[in-house]
């Protein structure tokens, strides 16, 4: 499964592709503003980091409005993938956009028909916002279950970028389901290393090792 960080930060996504953990970036208008930059200036300083997509969002609401922003935000780098809602402006906008040939991430999916819909407008990705389903006692990993189902039914090419990961648990979960992607922010990609029982393992391995009174070097 590839990992998409979920940021704006660009010190965490350096740091994250210096371990080669980062296959690509996502971005939304709530973490341009958190990142407190120019959507301009700071995607275009994250492309430069990875090679990988780098997801721009659009905030027109209208098809012809959606497609020229598309435009501008494709035109910051080669990797961009210009995302664009799951309303019916949008999935017009990804028709056009994916005809000129365009890497278009739809995103804000909430269900299966909207997932259906958007690999039928030739979506690149698909972006089902698995933490919000579960905020609200919904099931965020069947949503992708089922959309993996219905894709692999009929052939879809679509990528499944699993977001809104809360959770070490939502990574783990999405991976065995068969998401292509998960897009994690980055305090959750470090955490997937950390397990309690291998810290006090090797703290045990330290200790008897202080014992045999060896150097290796
Ligand atoms: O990429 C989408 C992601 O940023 C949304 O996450 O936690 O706001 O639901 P969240």
């Amino acid at each position: 499964m590839k990992f998409f960080v979920d940021t704006a930060d660009v010190a965490a996504i350096r740091e994250l592709a210096e371990l080669g953990m980062v296959d690509g970036v996502t971005t939304n208008p709530s973490l341009i503003l958190k990142s407190g930059r120019d959507i301009v200036e700071v995607t275009r300083e994250i492309c430069a980091i990875t090679d990988g997509p780098v997801s721009a969002e659009v905030v027109a609401t209208e098809a012809a409005a959606m497609v020229a922003e598309g435009r501008r935000l494709a035109g910051i780098a080669p990797n961009i993938a210009i995302k664009l809602p799951l309303t019916w402006d949008g999935l017009k906008a990804c028709k056009v956009l994916t005809g000129e040939g365009r890497m278009v991430n739809v995103t804000l999916c909430f269900s299966a028909n909207q997932a259906l819909l958007a690999a039928k407008a030739g979506a690149t990705f698909i972006s089902p916002f698995i933490g919000r389903l579960d905020d609200i006692n919904l099931d965020g990993a069947g949503l992708i279950a089922d959309i993996r189902t219905i894709y692999d039914n009929y052939g879809f090419r679509t990528q499944i970028l699993a977001a809104s990961i809360r959770t070490v648990n939502h990574v783990a979960d999405v991976a065995k389901i068969g998401a292509d992607i998960a897009t994690v922010p980055p305090e959750i990609i470090r955490k997937l290393a950390h397990h309690p029982l291998t810290d006090a393992g090797l703290a045990t391995f330290l200790k008897d090792w202080a014992k045999t009174g060896q150097k290796i070097l």
